[in-house]
Formats: structure tokens, sequence, C-alpha cells
């Protein structure tokens, strides 16, 4: 079956290699660099199991059928399925999410081909899919939202925590489509996956088929809680550094209750990255008219978060002018989100950096990644020993032994050292 992909980030990538073991997949983006890079079977994203997957491929040890193309014919004509993965931003003049790549994407793929199923795969507004084939006057679209992480891009498609298409409860064809298609990712996933026993007992990846709206809705809300969570371990951590309690004792004793667990409760200069902040947003702009005090707060509350941060690190600038620094400078050690990761979209330490800044304190930005001179006005260094003789104090979202011998410069929330 001949598969199409509009976008190849993190989650067109991810899902072109998975889908390419079985089927015939043609990836479309409109950026020529990334094309030419994934037929080297080079990834054009860092990600331990993509890069793993192209190499084999390559080295003719995988079996792959993955092509990609600028060329809409070749990507679109003859799919009987058409996946799109275009980004979706936030748009804070409009306070929406920005869904014209999706549109974009939709059109080039009509343009080619009247039938294939698309199946949108970008995180979208809750009711996006319903309105879409009304106003398009197109019944051949349904939704599927991705739970996967960035850097685990493909690792989670492969161990899926659940698969969920949303298609109209009363179209017998659309909830047809997006079973097939619920079982297209199924056959993509590690065989083992078919054969685990979930935690209520039952065996195999769990699939639910949604209406469109609800599926939408499980993206936004399954997002914002675990942004909630993340807020929340931040407030707990805000709280004890304000007060001079131990956060490490205090988030042990809490989450030894098995109800609440010890995952996810590293503290950290806010939720980032290219999902949580937006989709929180979003989630928010869709309760308009409808009551609400928690997803209100939770966008809030990272905001309270990175200025609560920010102060603390202007603190240990005063301290050190106090006993005799002329013009203490401060480093933000790597703009990224996670330790493992090569991009830093909606990174938080970029909110503390921008407070720091606005204060007048100087900032030095240490990130291997970034092959630019600058980053928002403030010197950027890949040379890692002359960073750490130049800064006075080192914020770092992520704890890295790279730091250990400046560890009295740095200040870091990252008390578990891990993400
Ligand atoms: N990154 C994540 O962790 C993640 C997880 C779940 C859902 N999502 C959602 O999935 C969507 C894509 O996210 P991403 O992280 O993969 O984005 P990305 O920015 O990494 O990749 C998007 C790709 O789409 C390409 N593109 C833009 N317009 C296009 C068009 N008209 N036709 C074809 N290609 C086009 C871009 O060049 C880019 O390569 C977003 O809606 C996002 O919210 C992302």
């Amino acid at each position: 079956m001949k598969i199409a992909v509009a976008g190849t980030g993190y989650v067109g990538l991810s899902l072109a290699v998975l889908l390419a073991q079985h089927n015939e997949v043609r990836a479309l983006d409109i950026v020529p660099e990334k094309v030419e890079k994934i037929n080297r079977f080079e990834s054009p994203i860092q990600d331990d199991e993509i890069e793993r997957f192209l190499a084999e491929a390559q080295a003719g040890q995988r079996a792959l059928d993955l092509h990609a193309t600028v060329d809409p014919q070749e990507a679109y004509a003859g799919a009987e399925f058409a996946i799109v993965a275009t980004p979706t931003n936030y748009d804070s003049d409009r306070n929406f999410f920005d869904t014209s790549s999706v549109e974009a994407a939709i059109e080039a793929i009509r343009g080619v081909n009247p039938t294939a199923w698309i199946v949108i795969k970008s995180t979208i507004p809750v009711g996006y899919t319903a309105s879409l084939r009304e106003r398009l006057g197109d019944s051949r679209i349904v939704f599927s939202p991705e739970f996967l992480r960035e850097s685990k891009a493909l690792y989670d498609n492969l161990h899926p925590s659940r698969i969920v298409v949303g298609a109209p409860k009363g179209d017998a064809e659309a909830v047809a489509a997006a079973k097939r298609f619920a079982d297209l990712l199924a056959h993509g996933a590690d065989p083992a996956e078919l054969e685990r026993t979930n935690a209520d007992g039952t065996v195999g990846i769990p699939r639910l088929v949604l209406g469109t709206t609800e599926a939408e809705a499980v993206k936004l809300f399954a997002n914002t809680y675990l942004a909630l969570r993340v807020a929340y371990f931040n407030e707990l951590d805000t709280y004890c550094e304000a007060r001079g309690l131990s956060t490490a004792d205090v988030i042990e004793g809490v989450c030894l209750e098995p109800r609440i667990g010890s995952h996810y409760n590293n503290p950290s200069f806010g939720y980032g990255g290219y999902c949580l902040p937006k989709d929180t947003k979003q989630l928010l702009a869709n309760y308009k008219d409808v009551p609400q005090n928690l997803i209100e707060a939770i966008v809030e509350s990272n905001r309270t978060r990175k200025d609560f941060v920010a102060e603390q690190v202007l603190s240990r600038v005063s301290q050190l002018v106090y006993s005799g620094t002329p013009a203490p400078v401060v480093g933000v050690y790597r703009l990224t989100m996670k330790s493992n990761s090569d991009n830093f979209r909606a990174s938080s330490i970029q909110g503390i950096m921008k407070r720091v800044k606005a204060k007048g304190v100087p900032v030095v930005v240490f990130e291997p990644t970034l092959d630019a001179p600058e980053f928002f006005g403030s010197e950027v260094t890949r040379d890692l020993a002359a960073f750490k003789g130049r800064c006075d104090v080192i914020v770092a979202n992520r704890w890295s032994d790279d730091l250990s011998d400046v560890a009295d410069k740095v200040y870091t929330r990252d008390l578990f050292k891990r993400d």
C-alpha cells in the first residue's frame, strides 16, 4: 500500500520510517535540504531510533521502502492514506493555533489525489476536523493524535502507549478507514507490543476509535495534564526553595504514595518544548465560554515559575556584585529542553534568559548545536572551557557532568539529574 506523509519533522519522519517497514512511503517536505538528507539515509533530527533505522536501511540490513520528495505528484498520487504532520504553531495575536500549513498540505494532497484518506496527525484545536470537513465538503478527513516525545519519536511509535483515531461516529466509511489506519500503526510497532499486558489486564496496544472532536480533546487534555504535573512539582520546588526546605526530601515523601508515583516529578525551569506551552494555551482558548480555573492556572503557573527562577538567578548576581565582582556574566548552559536533544523550540531556559537580560545582566550562551555567533543579541560560544571561565553564574535547566568542575557557579533545579 502507498502511504504519503506531508511534513518530515519529529512526527512525520517517525511515522514515515515506522510505516515504511511494511508499506511504500513517500514523504513530502517543502524544505529540499531535509528531503535530500532523508534520501541519503541521514536523519535531519536527533533521534536514536530514526538514526538507527536509516543507518541499517543504508547498510542493507533493514528493508525500508521510504523516499522523500518535494514533488506533490510523486508523493500523493495513488496514495491510499495521506498523513499530515505539518506545524501548528500558536498564534499569540489570534490566541489560537495557526493551522495554515495543515490546510496548505490538504490542498496539495487533494490537487493530486481526490480519494486518499487524509489523516491529520498535527495537533489541532478541538472541533477543527469537523469544521474543516464541512468547510471543504470533504468527508475523507480523519484525525489521529500523536503522543510521541521529541528525541524518542520513533521509539514511542514502536512502543505506543495507545493508538487513537478520530472519525465521525455516524460515518461508517470513515470509521472503517480510522480502524485500518490504527491497524497500520499497530503493524509498524515492535511485535512484542502486540503481546504485552497492560496495567488494566488487557493485552496488546490499546486502540481507540473516537469522534474527531473527542480525539482532538484527548490530545490537548493529555498534554495539559502533563503540564499540570510539571507545574505542580515546580511550584512545590518554588515553595521549598523560598522557605529553605529540601525539595528532594519532600518530593520523595509525596511520591511514595502509589497514586502519585515517583515518575515525571523532577523540577525544572518550567514546562517547555514545542508542545506543552502551545497545547495548554490552545486548550484554554477552547474553553471560551466554558467555566474553568485550573487550565488558566496551569498556563499562569509556568510564567510565575520562570519569574521565580529568574529572581533566584538575579539574586546570585546581586550577591556577586555586593562581594566585589564588578559586572557578573550569566552563562546559559544549553538552550535545549532535554539533555539529549538538539532542538530548543520554546525551551523554558529561554524565558529565564529573557528575564535576566531584561535587567541588563550580560548573558553568554553555550550551545554546541547552534552555529551562529549570537542568539537574541547574546553571544553564543561552542567552547565549553572558555564559557566556564567567562561566566560567574551558570544556569542549567538540566545538569550535565560537564559542569562538575564549576558546580559552585551552577544554578539548576534538576534535583534528580534526569529528564
Ligand atoms: N514534536 C512533538 O513532540 C510533537 C508531538 C505530538 C504532536 N506534535 C504535533 O505534530 C505537528 C508537527 O510537529 P513536528 O514537531 O513534527 O514539527 P516539525 O516542525 O519538526 O516538522 C514539520 C515539518 O513540516 C514541514 N512543512 C511545513 N509546511 C508544509 C507543507 N505545507 N507541506 C509539507 N511539509 C510542510 C516543515 O518543513 C517541517 O519539516 C505539530 O502540530 C505538533 O504540535 C508534535
